[in-house]
């Protein structure tokens, strides 16, 4: 991804890290997480050091932006397998997606993708594998209170 962005954009300077790690000794208006990443932060504590992190390199009235899966929705219609299908540069990209919910946690699921790759007669299988996090509204403002 940090070569793409790098082709689209060689003027601009990216940094490939841990986000509950961030050290950079540079301050900035907004700090922006997408597509996501933050479900990855499946601990209490893993999110704590992020939002630290993040409030020691924004400015004053410097703006967060990220995205998450809302608990009290997302187990209503979480289902076994669910397919999408795009047509890409004369590939088929098809993606089917397993999630299973955690048994020792309610917050938590497994969630597998297998990526089918489909050129010229050709078909590739790629599997990408996380356990994700969901959370509620009021969790998640204790949560950024607990670290400004
Ligand atoms: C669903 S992907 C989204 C990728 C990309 N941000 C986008 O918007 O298309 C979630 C990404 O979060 C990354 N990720 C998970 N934990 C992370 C962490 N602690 N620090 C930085 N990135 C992390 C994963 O490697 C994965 O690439």
């Amino acid at each position: 991804m940090i070569n793409i962005a790098l082709r689209e954009y060689p003027d601009l300077r990216f940094i490939c890290g841990d986000m509950r790690e961030l050290d950079i000794d540079h301050t900035f208006d907004s700090v922006i997480i997408t597509g996501r990443s933050f479900s990855y932060l499946t601990e209490d504590n893993e999110v704590n050091d992020t939002l630290r992190g993040i409030n020691n390199i924004l400015r004053k009235n410097g703006i967060l932006i990220f995205d998450n899966f809302n608990s009290y929705k997302i187990f209503e219609d979480i289902t076994e397998i669910t397919e999408q299908k795009i047509e890409l540069e004369n590939k088929t990209i098809t993606r089917q997606n397993r999630s299973v919910r955690s048994e020792k946690n309610p917050h938590l699921w497994e969630w597998e993708a297998t990526y089918i790759v489909e050129k010229g007669g050709k078909k590739q299988e790629y599997k990408d594998r996380a356990t994700l996090r969901a959370f509620g509204s009021d969790e998640l403002i204790n949560l950024l209170i607990d670290t400004i």
